[in-house]
């Protein structure tokens, strides 16, 4: 895709990966629009120079509205990113994991839903548009520590191949960005093996660019990930991947 002429909304482009790929399209040339909840981060964008608007993607009426918003401002969008997540460990020996898990799927899962049915009928009535989602190396190879997230981003890679398949025909596209360990997030601090930010989303920007656009985003890094059950690696490094069950902290003496 031309990225130097799109009107872009990134849906959790308050921090991390989705305000770098914020700046990058805006660099490229796009206008760009970002949304979340914090105040704090969305004056910082405005003051950039970023469309901003308030959004919970867990909350029905606050995407409706925001859509509204976006579209008074916006008539001319053409491309929504459904970047919004949270990344939370679970111990599902404790109980108490069952909040997290709630969170995860209405932010991660249903998050993404909410704001892809919001501007669907936009996109569609444009004949013309792409709604990037959003899932994650782990929705292919579980991060054991992660439960509920890895079955968000699998269903959000699900949802997306089904997205793809009805919007067939409308002009409409549904691209995929799937990434490895970021160092976003506090990940920085905890995996020393994740990417640095600056490349990733370089990399990001590159292969968006390609015509025509791939399917899923698949930086190198991620590959490992994204091809582990046709490569038959995929039992090893769900094992290996399991050690990091150790930084559960409930767990800790338990073994
Ligand atoms: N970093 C990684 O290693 C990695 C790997 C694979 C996939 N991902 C995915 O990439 C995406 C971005 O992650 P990140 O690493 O950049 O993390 P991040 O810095 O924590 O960004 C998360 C974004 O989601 C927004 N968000 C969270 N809950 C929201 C809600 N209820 N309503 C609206 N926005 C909400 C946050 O904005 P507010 O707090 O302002 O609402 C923020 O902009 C996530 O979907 C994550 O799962 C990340």
């Amino acid at each position: 895709m031309d990225l130097s002429n799109r009107t872009v909304l990134i849906v959790g482009g308050t921090s991390g990966i989705g305000r770098e790929l914020a700046r990058r399209f805006a660099a490229a040339g796009s206008t760009v629009a970002v949304g979340g909840r914090s105040p704090e981060a969305l004056a910082e964008l405005a003051e950039e120079g970023f469309g901003t608007i308030g959004v919970d993607v867990t909350d029905t009426a606050s995407v409706a509205s925001f859509r509204d918003t976006v579209l008074a401002r916006y008539p001319e969008l053409d491309t929504v990113v459904t970047m919004s997540g949270v990344m939370l460990l679970e111990d599902l020996r404790d109980p108490a994991h069952f909040e997290a898990a709630a969170t995860t799927i209405d932010t991660n899962l249903l998050g993404t839903i909410r704001v892809i049915d919001a501007f669907t009928p936009h996109l569609v009535r444009r004949g013309a548009g792409t709604f990037i989602t959003v899932t994650s190396g782990i929705a292919f190879l579980p991060f054991p520590p992660m439960p509920s997230y890895a079955a968000s981003k699998a269903a959000v890679h699900a949802y997306s191949e089904a997205l793809r398949a009805q919007l067939d025909g409308t002009g409409v596209d549904v691209v995929e960005l799937v990434p490895p360990a970021v160092a976003t997030a506090g990940q920085e601090k905890v995996n020393p093996h994740a990417l640095p930010l600056d490349d990733f989303a370089t990399e990001v920007m590159d292969l968006l660019g390609t015509e025509p656009t791939p399917r899923e985003i698949l930086v190198d890094r991620v590959l490992v990930h994204r091809w582990a059950e046709r490569d038959g690696t995929y039992d090893e490094l769900v094992a290996q991947r399991s050690q990091a069950l150790a930084m559960l902290l409930s767990r800790q003496g338990q073994r």
